[in-house]
């Protein structure tokens, strides 16, 4: 039972704490989680809640001062695995220009490939394929500056892609992007879990992309305070507020009429939803 669970947690956080050596209290808190196989998973909080510190220790850029994280049953405090749990749990950051390090798509797609010893004939058949995923194939041969926010970020992922991870963690990977920059995006990521079964951690301040996942985890000073599906978490409205985060617009909606009176579900994600609830209410009305 328990290898069979080590199996199926893509992640598995048990009691995390880490702290920075200037800051007093710990960036991140006791905190306990996991990824499953071919989850969807998003990481919300405030400012400085800790999420980016928790990215950064499950891809072993940082070790816990106590609690483990074994990210496929490795743990990131052994120093003999890092190579390895990097390339299971790939990350992409939030500025897509930090990431590129070559002056054409395929080499940078190569990069990782490259410094891993990979054998000539499969790096090219592991950029292929990883651009074909990404839908950036005709864009092999081009100059990185060229392209758009979220092309760079497809390429980012591709990078990633290409290094076969089990999980990739996104930390604000859509921050600043344009909103159709935004959708390409998150579009890719949902096929990369759907279609390539690969788990997908997003960190994410846009409630509408976190509402799509099929988990949520909400953090407050380094601590876990939510946890549940976008439709229970976000249903609790009073509490996500409480937090210094919104919901998404059609929850708070439903929200107000509620206020108002209106005996709309609680629970209302998205604007197909609420089309719904209101044309329930006029036939019973
Ligand atoms: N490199 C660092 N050195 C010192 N303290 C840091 C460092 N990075 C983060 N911190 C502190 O750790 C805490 C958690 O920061 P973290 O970046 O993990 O939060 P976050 O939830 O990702 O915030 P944001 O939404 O702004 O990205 C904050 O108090 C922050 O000031
Ligand atoms: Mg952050």
């Amino acid at each position: 039972m328990g290898e069979q669970r080590m199996e199926e947690d893509r992640i598995l956080a048990t009691e995390v704490s880490f702290h920075y050596p200037e800051e007093e209290r710990n960036a991140v808190d006791q905190v306990s989680m996991r990824v499953k196989r071919g989850e969807f998973l998003a990481i919300l909080g405030h400012n400085g809640s800790g999420k980016s510190t928790l990215a950064k220790l499950f891809n072993a850029l940082y070790v816990p001062d106590s609690g483990t994280v074994l990210v496929c049953g490795m743990d990131t405090v052994n120093d003999e695995l890092v190579f390895d749990i990097r390339q299971n749990a790939g990350m992409v950051f939030q500025n897509p220009d930090n990431q590129i390090v070559a002056t054409i798509v395929e080499e940078d797609v190569a990069f990782g490939l490259e410094n891993n010893g990979v054998p000539p004939a499969e790096i090219r058949t592991r950029i292929d394929e990883a651009l074909r995923i990404v839908n950036m194939s005709e864009y092999a041969q081009k100059a990185p500056h060229m392209l758009s926010g979220g092309q760079k970020q497809r390429v980012a992922i591709a990078g990633v892609l290409a290094m076969k991870p089990k999980v990739i963690i996104l930390d604000e990977a859509t921050a600043m992007l344009d909103p159709s920059g935004r959708e390409e995006v998150m579009n890719t990521v949902h096929r990369l879990n759907r279609e390539e079964g690969i788990s997908i951690v997003i960190i994410t301040h846009y409630m509408s992309e976190a509402a799509t996942a099929d988990y949520l985890v909400v953090m407050d000073h380094g601590k876990i305070h939510m946890t549940g599906t976008p439709r229970k978490v976000f249903a609790d409205v009073e509490n996500v507020r409480g937090l210094g985060l919104d919901v998404p617009p059609m929850t708070g909606l439903a929200h107000d009429l509620r206020e108002a009176g209106i005996d709309v579900r609680p629970d209302v994600l998205t604007v197909e939803e609420m089309v719904e609830e209101v044309c329930r209410l006029s036939l019973k009305n």
